[in-house]
């Protein structure tokens, strides 16, 4: 599956995170007919069901197949707060197992450790995930949120390392030492949370992050520097902070649960010019904001 520039997945998928199963149905469903063809869930999401669902769907109504279509879905480690039982091998395959019966499927194409959290037996479940993968349940499998040290433990081990690792990658927050340290070890980067520089990013009650006031502000501002490519490019800024992400070659993941901006977050046939791309990376203002709990690269 992996091509020469080490890449596993279709370039745009659609996110589901914040979707409950209806409206992960309906947007999978719509995003697959509308030219999509990767769907991001997880276990913790809730929603794999509806994912599995609107899979039914298309196969009964157009002629796509399952090979057509990339399923990624994670592993929730356990290990974020003190109730969250730490997954050893037996509860590794037994989340897989539900995973598959949600989404109805024999095997999902890429299958990650969610986060670093697992700790010690962050070894145990990546053993688990490579006895999985040589069963033919899982085509890839990668990781997410994981760092250059989290990997490092792999490689020590001498284990094959993660086809992917699944970031949050915006212009606020551009990893440029674990970027370059993936490129080298031709991990396939996956981009998630790209639009956290919109104002309307999480803005509804509930949808928690580490979004400060300040970027909130700086979202909302009319001079602000994606409002400005936006209009140069006559495109929109949600499109400005994807193409951006793809020019980089990392695979992109918008969600939304509205049928025009998920179209228009597919629609990316245009091009950031050289010095329009070297002025987004300026923007770098460093780590993460997506997780509520703190960023999960920093756990040790
Ligand atoms: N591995 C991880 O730890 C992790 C963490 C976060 C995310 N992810 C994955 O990455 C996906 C994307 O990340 P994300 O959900 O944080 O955010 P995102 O795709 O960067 O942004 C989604 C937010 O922006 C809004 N939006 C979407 N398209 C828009 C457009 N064209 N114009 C204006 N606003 C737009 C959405 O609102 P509406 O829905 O109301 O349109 C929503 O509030 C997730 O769904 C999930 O699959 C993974």
């Amino acid at each position: 599956m992996k091509n020469n520039n080490n890449q596993i997945i279709p370039r745009i998928g659609l996110g589901t995170y914040n979707m409950n199963s209806q409206e992960a149905e309906e947007m999978s469903y719509a995003a697959i007919n509308y030219g999509y063809r990767h769907i991001d869930t997880a276990a913790v999401y809730r929603n794999e069901d509806g994912v599995g669902k609107a899979l039914k769907r298309i196969f009964s109504d157009t002629d796509l197949n399952r090979e057509d279509i990339t399923i990624t879905t994670k592993l929730w480690p356990g290990g974020l707060v003190k109730v969250d039982r730490i997954k050893n091998k037996e509860g590794t395959i037994k989340s897989l197992d539900k995973s598959l019966r949600n989404l109805d499927l024999e095997y999902v194409d890429l299958y990650l450790i969610h986060s670093p959290h697992g700790k010690s037996k962050r070894l145990d479940q990546w053993e688990t995930l490579l006895s999985q993968q040589e069963q033919g349940r899982v085509k890839n499998i990668g990781v997410s949120n994981w760092g250059i040290n989290h990997i490092e433990e792999l490689n020590e081990k001498g284990y094959p390392l993660p086809s992917a690792n699944q970031i949050e990658l915006h212009p606020w927050s551009q990893k440029p030492e674990l970027v370059e340290y993936l490129k080298e070890k031709g991990i396939d980067i996956i981009a998630y949370s790209s639009l956290v520089p919109l104002s309307t990013w999480r803005h509804k009650d509930g949808e928690n992050s580490l979004k400060t006031d300040q970027m909130y502000q700086d979202s909302k501002d009319l001079e602000s520097p994606f409002k400005k490519l936006a209009s140069k490019y006559s495109v929109t800024e949600a499109q400005i902070l994807l193409k951006w992400a793809l020019q980089h070659e990392y695979a992109i993941l918008p969600k939304s649960i509205k049928i025009e901006r998920m179209k228009d977050n597919f629609d990316l046939k245009f091009t950031i010019s050289e010095k329009d791309m070297i002025l987004i990376n300026q923007l770098d203002r460093g780590g993460s904001v997506t997780w509520e709990y703190g960023d999960p690269l920093a756990i040790q």
